[in-house]
């Protein structure tokens, strides 16, 4: 039996890498899902996916770093398919610079707005109707780089992804006792779109050894699909291969 049917599911940055892959295995447990990215054509190639093995989604383009985009595509969920039971707030990204040395304030400060302000003001969108139900899964993808902190993911993508899991922590140990519960996954290395932003991009040989999107998007469906009375709080996911970083970092120092 799928054991989300009845609820509905809203993923971020849904058109590509583990947003597009978690979109499917959750469309995949029977929730009708909401694909959320600014590049309609990507959304519309996942929700065709969706749709070919018998699912439902709806893909929506919208920047959540507008604020009222963000709040807009829940409300469109809500009225679309009438509530909103899992929100991933996989969608994200970095600086050009990774260095202390020369990130510059504008650039640290959007990167900020991706990756906490975005998942903060869309879950304030969806509690509404999760409180009103008693029930509601917020699942976050953070990084690795929150706890190595580092030029190689840089100083502003290590600072947004440290303080997107405390504000999961705060809407655990604030929510939890009224049905809420949040995850937040820290994941290594992901062969996906995000590794050609890298001054030093990864090759075939490197992409190898690294988890790949079907990779995670199974624990996003064990956090959204285990009974609503266990919390998976945090999950920490790594490669089992470690690969030697040192050309990548002494590239990133370049930026
Ligand atoms: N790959 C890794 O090694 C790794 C490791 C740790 C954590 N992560 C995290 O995993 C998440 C998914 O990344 P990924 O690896 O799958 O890379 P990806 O393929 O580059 O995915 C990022 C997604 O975010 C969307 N996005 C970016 N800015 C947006 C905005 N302003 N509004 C709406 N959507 C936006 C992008 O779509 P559009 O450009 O079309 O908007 C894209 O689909 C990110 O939070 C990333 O930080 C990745």
């Amino acid at each position: 039996m799928k054991q989300l049917e009845g609820q509905v599911a809203l993923v971020t940055g849904a058109g590509t890498g583990i947003g597009r892959a978690s979109a499917i295995a959750l469309a995949g447990e029977g929730a009708p899902v909401t694909l959320v990215g600014r590049r309609q054509a990507l959304l519309d190639e996942t929700a065709a996916t969706i749709r070919g093995a018998g699912g439902t989604a709806l893909a929506l383009s919208a920047d959540i770093t507008d604020p009222n985009a963000a709040r807009d595509v829940v409300a469109r969920t809500e009225s679309e398919f009438g509530r909103l039971d899992v929100l991933v707030n996989n969608a994200g990204g970095g600086s050009k610079s990774r260095t202390v040395r020369r990130i510059e304030t504008d650039d640290f400060e959007a990167v900020q707005r991706l990756n906490v302000t975005a998942p903060l003001v869309l879950t304030q969108a969806a509690l509404p109707g999760m409180l009103a139900r008693g029930t509601g899964t917020v699942i976050t993808i953070s990084s690795y780089a929150a706890v190595t902190a580092g030029p190689m993911a840089g100083v502003a993508y290590g600072a947004a992804k440290a303080a997107v899991a405390s504000v999961m922590k705060s809407v655990n140990n604030e929510l939890r006792s009224l049905g809420l519960r949040a995850c937040t996954i820290f994941p290594g290395e992901v062969d996906t779109p995000i590794l050609e932003r890298r001054k030093l991009v990864p090759d075939a040989e490197a992409r190898a050894t690294m988890m790949q999107s079907e990779d995670l998007a199974e624990i996003v469906r064990l956090c959204a699909c285990i009974p609503g009375r266990t919390l998976i709080e945090e999950v920490y996911v790594r490669p089992t291969q470690l690969r030697d970083l040192s050309a990548d970092t002494a590239a990133a120092m370049e930026t």
